[in-house]
Protein backbone atom coordinates (compact mmCIF):
# COMPACT_ATOMS: atom_id res chain seq x y z
CA UNK A 1 0.00 0.00 0.00
CA UNK A 2 1.22 3.65 -0.41
CA UNK A 3 1.29 5.93 2.02
CA UNK A 4 0.92 9.22 2.47
CA UNK A 5 2.21 11.81 5.11
CA UNK A 6 0.20 14.71 5.58
CA UNK A 7 1.38 15.32 9.34
CA UNK A 8 4.71 18.00 8.57
CA UNK A 9 2.72 20.54 11.68
CA UNK A 10 2.90 17.45 14.50
CA UNK A 11 6.54 16.63 12.81
CA UNK A 12 8.72 16.27 10.25
CA UNK A 13 11.32 13.38 9.06
CA UNK A 14 15.33 14.39 9.83
CA UNK A 15 16.61 15.96 6.29
CA UNK A 16 19.38 13.73 4.86
CA UNK A 17 21.95 16.48 4.85
CA UNK A 18 21.28 17.26 8.79
CA UNK A 19 21.65 13.27 9.42
CA UNK A 20 24.67 12.90 7.92
CA UNK A 21 25.98 16.10 9.56
CA UNK A 22 24.95 14.27 13.01
CA UNK A 23 26.67 11.19 12.16
CA UNK A 24 30.18 11.64 13.70
CA UNK A 25 28.90 13.00 16.59
CA UNK A 26 26.73 9.45 16.71
CA UNK A 27 29.80 7.53 15.96
CA UNK A 28 32.96 8.71 17.59
CA UNK A 29 32.70 12.43 18.35
CA UNK A 30 31.30 11.52 22.01
CA UNK A 31 33.45 13.87 24.46
CA UNK A 32 31.81 16.52 26.94
CA UNK A 33 31.71 19.98 25.46
CA UNK A 34 32.36 20.87 28.95
CA UNK A 35 35.47 18.81 29.20
CA UNK A 36 38.37 20.80 28.34
CA UNK A 37 40.81 18.01 26.18
CA UNK A 38 40.79 18.97 22.78
CA UNK A 39 38.54 17.19 21.17
CA UNK A 40 35.80 17.84 23.92
CA UNK A 41 36.91 21.66 22.64
CA UNK A 42 35.96 20.73 19.70
CA UNK A 43 32.30 19.51 20.34
CA UNK A 44 31.94 22.75 22.11
CA UNK A 45 33.23 24.61 19.15
CA UNK A 46 30.23 22.82 17.22
CA UNK A 47 27.60 23.90 19.54
CA UNK A 48 28.62 27.23 19.19
CA UNK A 49 28.28 27.12 15.23
CA UNK A 50 25.17 25.72 15.68
CA UNK A 51 23.80 28.72 18.15
CA UNK A 52 25.73 30.94 14.78
CA UNK A 53 23.28 29.39 12.63
CA UNK A 54 20.21 29.27 14.63
CA UNK A 55 20.82 32.93 15.28
CA UNK A 56 21.70 33.93 11.56
CA UNK A 57 18.57 32.10 10.87
CA UNK A 58 16.72 34.47 13.18
CA UNK A 59 19.05 37.44 12.77
CA UNK A 60 19.83 37.47 15.96
CA UNK A 61 22.97 37.23 17.62
CA UNK A 62 24.48 34.10 18.97
CA UNK A 63 24.20 35.11 22.82
CA UNK A 64 20.68 35.80 22.53
CA UNK A 65 20.15 32.05 21.55
CA UNK A 66 19.76 29.45 24.61
CA UNK A 67 19.20 25.92 23.27
CA UNK A 68 16.40 23.63 25.64
CA UNK A 69 14.91 20.38 24.71
CA UNK A 70 12.04 21.61 22.52
CA UNK A 71 9.16 23.74 22.30
CA UNK A 72 7.41 23.02 25.41
CA UNK A 73 10.49 24.09 27.26
CA UNK A 74 11.41 27.18 25.37
CA UNK A 75 8.11 28.01 26.16
CA UNK A 76 7.70 26.89 30.08
CA UNK A 77 11.02 29.02 30.38
CA UNK A 78 10.38 32.18 28.80
CA UNK A 79 7.36 32.34 30.98
CA UNK A 80 8.13 31.25 34.09
CA UNK A 81 11.60 32.38 34.26
CA UNK A 82 10.66 36.26 33.65
CA UNK A 83 7.80 35.60 35.76
CA UNK A 84 10.35 34.47 38.71
CA UNK A 85 12.66 37.61 37.85
CA UNK A 86 9.65 40.48 37.62
CA UNK A 87 7.59 39.58 40.51
CA UNK A 88 5.87 42.68 40.96
CA UNK A 89 4.01 42.33 38.12
CA UNK A 90 1.08 39.38 37.98
CA UNK A 91 -0.57 39.21 34.91
CA UNK A 92 -0.26 37.96 31.07
CA UNK A 93 -2.10 38.05 28.27
CA UNK A 94 -2.24 35.31 26.01
CA UNK A 95 -5.19 33.80 23.39
CA UNK A 96 -7.55 31.37 23.44
CA UNK A 97 -5.36 29.17 20.58
CA UNK A 98 -2.33 28.72 21.89
CA UNK A 99 -0.61 25.49 22.44
CA UNK A 100 -0.85 23.70 25.47
CA UNK A 101 2.39 24.43 26.26
CA UNK A 102 1.22 27.99 26.62
CA UNK A 103 -2.04 27.32 28.23
CA UNK A 104 -1.37 25.01 30.63
CA UNK A 105 2.02 26.78 31.70
CA UNK A 106 -0.20 30.07 32.62
CA UNK A 107 -2.99 27.40 34.17
CA UNK A 108 -0.25 26.66 36.37
CA UNK A 109 0.68 30.40 37.06
CA UNK A 110 -3.21 30.93 37.71
CA UNK A 111 -3.03 28.54 40.91
CA UNK A 112 0.22 30.61 41.89
CA UNK A 113 -2.01 33.81 42.36
CA UNK A 114 -1.29 35.18 38.42
CA UNK A 115 -4.34 37.01 36.65
CA UNK A 116 -4.53 35.50 32.90
CA UNK A 117 -6.38 37.57 30.29
CA UNK A 118 -6.72 35.28 27.11
CA UNK A 119 -7.74 37.33 23.77
CA UNK A 120 -10.67 36.58 22.22
CA UNK A 121 -10.40 35.57 18.12
CA UNK A 122 -12.53 35.80 15.30
CA UNK A 123 -13.66 33.67 13.07
CA UNK A 124 -10.62 33.10 11.41
CA UNK A 125 -8.11 32.66 14.10
CA UNK A 126 -7.50 36.55 14.58
CA UNK A 127 -6.96 38.20 17.73
CA UNK A 128 -8.16 42.13 18.04
CA UNK A 129 -5.50 44.07 18.12
CA UNK A 130 -7.98 46.54 20.17
CA UNK A 131 -8.73 44.55 22.55
CA UNK A 132 -4.72 43.61 23.20
CA UNK A 133 -4.11 47.16 23.57
CA UNK A 134 -7.02 47.75 26.13
CA UNK A 135 -6.02 44.64 28.18
CA UNK A 136 -2.63 45.61 28.97
CA UNK A 137 -1.90 47.82 32.29
CA UNK A 138 0.72 48.89 34.53
CA UNK A 139 0.25 45.34 35.64
CA UNK A 140 1.21 43.54 32.64
CA UNK A 141 3.83 41.18 32.71
CA UNK A 142 4.51 39.99 29.73
CA UNK A 143 2.40 39.02 26.53
CA UNK A 144 2.58 35.74 24.85
CA UNK A 145 1.12 34.66 21.31
CA UNK A 146 1.12 31.89 19.06
CA UNK A 147 3.01 33.40 15.38
CA UNK A 148 1.38 30.34 13.40
CA UNK A 149 -1.53 28.33 14.59
CA UNK A 150 -0.76 24.46 15.07
CA UNK A 151 -4.21 23.27 14.05
CA UNK A 152 -5.48 26.12 11.54
CA UNK A 153 -2.81 27.84 10.07
CA UNK A 154 -3.65 31.39 10.78
CA UNK A 155 -0.91 33.51 11.14
CA UNK A 156 -1.11 36.59 13.42
CA UNK A 157 -0.19 40.12 12.51
CA UNK A 158 3.07 40.22 14.91
CA UNK A 159 4.17 43.22 13.44
CA UNK A 160 1.22 45.42 14.95
CA UNK A 161 1.27 42.62 18.47
CA UNK A 162 5.10 44.16 18.57
CA UNK A 163 4.41 47.56 18.32
CA UNK A 164 1.33 47.09 20.78
CA UNK A 165 3.62 45.72 23.42
CA UNK A 166 6.47 48.55 22.89
CA UNK A 167 3.65 51.20 23.31
CA UNK A 168 2.98 49.93 26.76
CA UNK A 169 6.39 48.37 27.58
CA UNK A 170 5.96 45.34 28.33
CA UNK A 171 7.39 42.18 27.38
CA UNK A 172 6.30 40.26 24.20
CA UNK A 173 6.82 36.18 23.85
CA UNK A 174 6.17 34.79 20.17
CA UNK A 175 5.79 30.82 20.12
CA UNK A 176 7.19 30.31 16.48
CA UNK A 177 7.38 27.10 16.45
CA UNK A 178 5.43 26.49 13.59
CA UNK A 179 5.95 29.98 11.74
CA UNK A 180 10.21 29.18 11.88
CA UNK A 181 11.17 27.81 8.37
CA UNK A 182 8.31 29.00 6.82
CA UNK A 183 7.98 32.68 7.61
CA UNK A 184 11.15 34.94 7.34
CA UNK A 185 11.97 35.65 11.12
CA UNK A 186 14.32 38.67 11.11
CA UNK A 187 14.42 39.54 14.59
CA UNK A 188 16.65 43.33 13.98
CA UNK A 189 13.37 44.43 12.38
CA UNK A 190 10.38 42.45 14.26
CA UNK A 191 10.56 43.89 17.81
CA UNK A 192 10.39 40.99 20.26
CA UNK A 193 11.76 39.87 23.65
CA UNK A 194 11.40 35.97 23.97
CA UNK A 195 11.06 33.76 20.80
CA UNK A 196 10.63 29.87 20.71
CA UNK A 197 11.33 27.51 18.17
CA UNK A 198 11.79 23.72 17.81
CA UNK A 199 14.44 21.36 15.20
CA UNK A 200 11.86 18.96 14.99
CA UNK A 201 9.44 20.97 13.38
CA UNK A 202 11.95 21.80 10.77
CA UNK A 203 13.71 18.56 9.53
CA UNK A 204 16.24 18.63 12.26
CA UNK A 205 16.36 16.12 15.40
CA UNK A 206 13.44 15.75 18.41
CA UNK A 207 14.94 16.90 21.62
CA UNK A 208 16.14 19.81 21.10
CA UNK A 209 14.87 23.46 20.54
CA UNK A 210 15.64 27.36 21.21
CA UNK A 211 14.40 30.20 23.02
CA UNK A 212 16.07 33.44 21.80
CA UNK A 213 16.70 36.05 24.75
CA UNK A 214 17.00 39.44 23.60
CA UNK A 215 20.24 41.14 24.46
CA UNK A 216 19.87 42.68 28.39
CA UNK A 217 17.05 40.39 29.14
CA UNK A 218 17.41 37.92 31.87
CA UNK A 219 15.53 35.17 32.55
CA UNK A 220 15.33 32.74 35.98
CA UNK A 221 16.63 29.23 34.74
CA UNK A 222 13.96 26.56 34.94
CA UNK A 223 16.58 24.24 35.75
CA UNK A 224 19.47 24.71 38.18
CA UNK A 225 23.16 23.09 37.66
CA UNK A 226 25.71 23.56 36.52
CA UNK A 227 27.24 26.35 34.23
CA UNK A 228 25.84 25.23 30.65
CA UNK A 229 24.06 27.58 27.91
CA UNK A 230 25.85 30.57 30.02
CA UNK A 231 24.54 29.70 33.40
CA UNK A 232 21.01 29.86 32.14
CA UNK A 233 20.27 26.10 31.28
CA UNK A 234 21.87 23.07 33.12
CA UNK A 235 22.61 19.60 31.83
CA UNK A 236 25.22 18.31 29.90
CA UNK A 237 24.47 19.29 26.18
CA UNK A 238 22.07 17.22 23.66
CA UNK A 239 25.17 17.51 21.53
CA UNK A 240 23.98 15.57 18.50
CA UNK A 241 20.07 17.20 19.10
CA UNK A 242 21.96 20.45 18.86
CA UNK A 243 24.13 20.58 15.99
CA UNK A 244 21.68 19.00 14.28
CA UNK A 245 19.38 21.45 14.82
CA UNK A 246 21.92 24.42 14.01
CA UNK A 247 22.75 22.67 10.95
CA UNK A 248 18.26 22.52 9.98
CA UNK A 249 17.94 25.88 10.67
CA UNK A 250 20.61 27.07 8.03
CA UNK A 251 18.90 24.96 5.55
CA UNK A 252 15.72 26.29 6.32
CA UNK A 253 17.01 29.92 5.79
CA UNK A 254 18.44 28.89 2.44
CA UNK A 255 15.47 27.14 1.48
CA UNK A 256 13.00 29.32 2.29
CA UNK A 257 11.72 30.62 -0.72
CA UNK A 258 11.96 27.24 -2.24
CA UNK A 259 10.09 25.47 0.27
CA UNK A 260 7.18 28.14 0.66
CA UNK A 261 6.40 28.13 -3.39
CA UNK A 262 6.31 24.42 -3.12
CA UNK A 263 4.02 24.41 -0.17
CA UNK A 264 1.78 27.29 -1.89
CA UNK A 265 1.31 25.27 -5.21
CA UNK A 266 0.47 22.16 -3.09
CA UNK A 267 -1.93 24.21 -0.78
CA UNK A 268 -3.47 25.88 -3.66
CA UNK A 269 -3.86 22.52 -5.73
CA UNK A 270 -5.28 20.40 -2.78
CA UNK A 271 -7.76 22.73 -1.94
CA UNK A 272 -9.26 23.62 -4.99
CA UNK A 273 -9.79 19.47 -5.76
CA UNK A 274 -11.01 18.98 -2.12
CA UNK A 275 -13.82 21.76 -3.09
CA UNK A 276 -14.66 20.61 -6.15
CA UNK A 277 -14.85 16.67 -4.13
CA UNK A 278 -16.89 18.10 -1.43
CA UNK A 279 -19.78 19.77 -0.63
CA UNK A 280 -20.52 19.78 2.89
CA UNK A 281 -16.94 20.89 3.81
CA UNK A 282 -15.48 24.06 5.76
CA UNK A 283 -11.75 25.25 5.82
CA UNK A 284 -10.90 26.56 9.16
CA UNK A 285 -8.66 29.47 9.84
CA UNK A 286 -7.37 32.15 7.09
CA UNK A 287 -8.03 32.00 3.83
CA UNK A 288 -5.24 30.36 1.69
CA UNK A 289 -3.06 33.10 0.43
CA UNK A 290 -3.62 35.54 3.24
CA UNK A 291 -2.25 35.01 6.74
CA UNK A 292 -2.34 31.40 6.26
CA UNK A 293 0.56 28.95 7.10
CA UNK A 294 1.84 27.74 3.37
CA UNK A 295 1.50 24.28 4.66
CA UNK A 296 -1.62 23.65 6.59
CA UNK A 297 -5.08 23.30 5.51
CA UNK A 298 -7.75 22.53 8.22
CA UNK A 299 -11.03 21.34 7.27
CA UNK A 300 -14.17 20.22 8.77
CA UNK A 301 -16.83 17.31 7.55
CA UNK A 302 -20.87 18.04 8.04
CA UNK A 303 -22.61 14.42 8.63
CA UNK A 304 -19.17 13.08 9.68
CA UNK A 305 -17.00 12.12 12.86
CA UNK A 306 -13.37 13.04 12.88
CA UNK A 307 -11.98 10.37 14.40
CA UNK A 308 -13.66 7.74 12.01
CA UNK A 309 -12.72 9.59 8.92
CA UNK A 310 -9.08 9.62 10.48
CA UNK A 311 -9.32 5.82 11.45
CA UNK A 312 -10.26 5.54 7.65
CA UNK A 313 -8.18 7.74 6.32
CA UNK A 314 -5.40 5.61 8.09
CA UNK A 315 -6.62 2.67 6.97
CA UNK A 316 -5.94 3.32 3.87
CA UNK A 317 -2.48 4.50 3.93
CA UNK A 318 -3.23 8.81 4.82
CA UNK A 319 -1.91 10.05 7.42
CA UNK A 320 -3.14 13.58 8.69
CA UNK A 321 -4.55 14.88 12.24
CA UNK A 322 -7.63 15.09 13.71
CA UNK A 323 -8.66 18.39 16.08
CA UNK A 324 -11.46 16.74 18.03
CA UNK A 325 -10.63 14.49 21.16
CA UNK A 326 -13.37 11.44 21.33
CA UNK A 327 -13.96 10.49 24.60
CA UNK A 328 -16.55 7.44 25.66
CA UNK A 329 -19.41 9.90 26.07
CA UNK A 330 -19.08 12.86 23.56
CA UNK A 331 -16.64 14.15 20.96
CA UNK A 332 -14.84 17.41 21.98
CA UNK A 333 -13.70 19.87 19.87
CA UNK A 334 -10.43 21.49 20.83
CA UNK A 335 -10.12 24.96 22.56
CA UNK A 336 -9.06 26.30 18.98
CA UNK A 337 -12.22 25.18 16.93
CA UNK A 338 -14.35 26.17 20.08
CA UNK A 339 -12.37 29.84 19.97
CA UNK A 340 -13.21 30.36 16.48
CA UNK A 341 -17.45 29.23 17.00
CA UNK A 342 -17.24 27.12 14.15
CA UNK A 343 -21.02 25.96 13.68
CA UNK A 344 -21.91 22.62 15.64
CA UNK A 345 -22.57 20.81 12.61
CA UNK A 346 -19.10 20.69 11.63
CA UNK A 347 -17.46 20.57 14.91
CA UNK A 348 -17.06 16.74 15.58
CA UNK A 349 -14.84 16.50 12.34
CA UNK A 350 -11.66 18.62 12.10
CA UNK A 351 -9.19 16.77 10.23
CA UNK A 352 -5.81 18.67 9.73
CA UNK A 353 -3.42 18.35 6.00
CA UNK A 354 0.08 19.30 6.72
CA UNK A 355 2.25 19.59 3.70
CA UNK A 356 6.43 19.13 4.01
CA UNK A 357 8.88 19.53 1.48
CA UNK A 358 8.61 15.62 0.72
CA UNK A 359 4.96 15.85 -0.67
CA UNK A 360 5.05 15.44 -3.81
CA UNK A 361 2.06 17.91 -6.10
CA UNK A 362 1.30 14.90 -8.51
CA UNK A 363 -0.17 12.43 -5.39
CA UNK A 364 -2.97 15.31 -4.60
CA UNK A 365 -5.29 13.42 -7.10
CA UNK A 366 -4.85 10.29 -5.45
CA UNK A 367 -4.81 11.42 -2.04
CA UNK A 368 -8.63 13.18 -3.18
CA UNK A 369 -9.47 10.14 -4.15
CA UNK A 370 -8.69 8.60 -1.13
CA UNK A 371 -10.39 10.84 0.91
CA UNK A 372 -13.73 10.54 -0.80
CA UNK A 373 -13.12 7.05 -0.66
CA UNK A 374 -12.72 7.07 3.51
CA UNK A 375 -15.77 9.89 3.75
CA UNK A 376 -18.32 7.72 1.95
CA UNK A 377 -16.92 4.62 4.43
CA UNK A 378 -18.25 6.61 7.40
CA UNK A 379 -20.77 9.29 6.59
CA UNK A 380 -24.18 8.59 8.02
C1 LIG B 1 2.67 25.96 18.06
C2 LIG B 1 3.39 24.96 18.89
N1 LIG B 1 3.95 25.35 20.04
C3 LIG B 1 4.64 24.51 20.82
C4 LIG B 1 4.79 23.18 20.48
C5 LIG B 1 5.58 22.26 21.36
O1 LIG B 1 6.84 21.98 20.78
P1 LIG B 1 7.65 20.65 21.16
O2 LIG B 1 6.96 19.51 20.51
O3 LIG B 1 9.02 20.89 20.59
O4 LIG B 1 7.69 20.56 22.64
C6 LIG B 1 4.20 22.72 19.30
C7 LIG B 1 4.29 21.29 18.93
O5 LIG B 1 3.41 20.72 18.33
C8 LIG B 1 3.49 23.63 18.49
O6 LIG B 1 2.92 23.24 17.33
Amino acid sequence: MKEFYLDYAATTPIDERVLEYIRPFLESKFENPSSMHIHAIENKKAINLARKKVADALNALPEEVFFTSGGTESINWAIKGYAAKNRNKKEIITTKIEHKATLNTLHYLETQGYKVTYLDVDAYGLIDLKQLDQAINENTLMVSIIYSNNEIGTIQDVRSISKICRKHQTKLHLDAVQAFAQIEIDLHELDVDFLTISSHKFYGPKGAGALYVKKGLDLEPLIHGGSHESKHRAGTENLYGVVGMGEAARIAKAELEKNRAHYQMLQIDFHQKMMDTFEDVRLNGTTCGSNRSYNNLSYSFKYVLGHELHFQLNKLGVYVSTGSACSAHSIEPSHVIMAIGLEEDYQPCVIRISFGKYSKLKDNDEIIKLFKEAYDEVRD
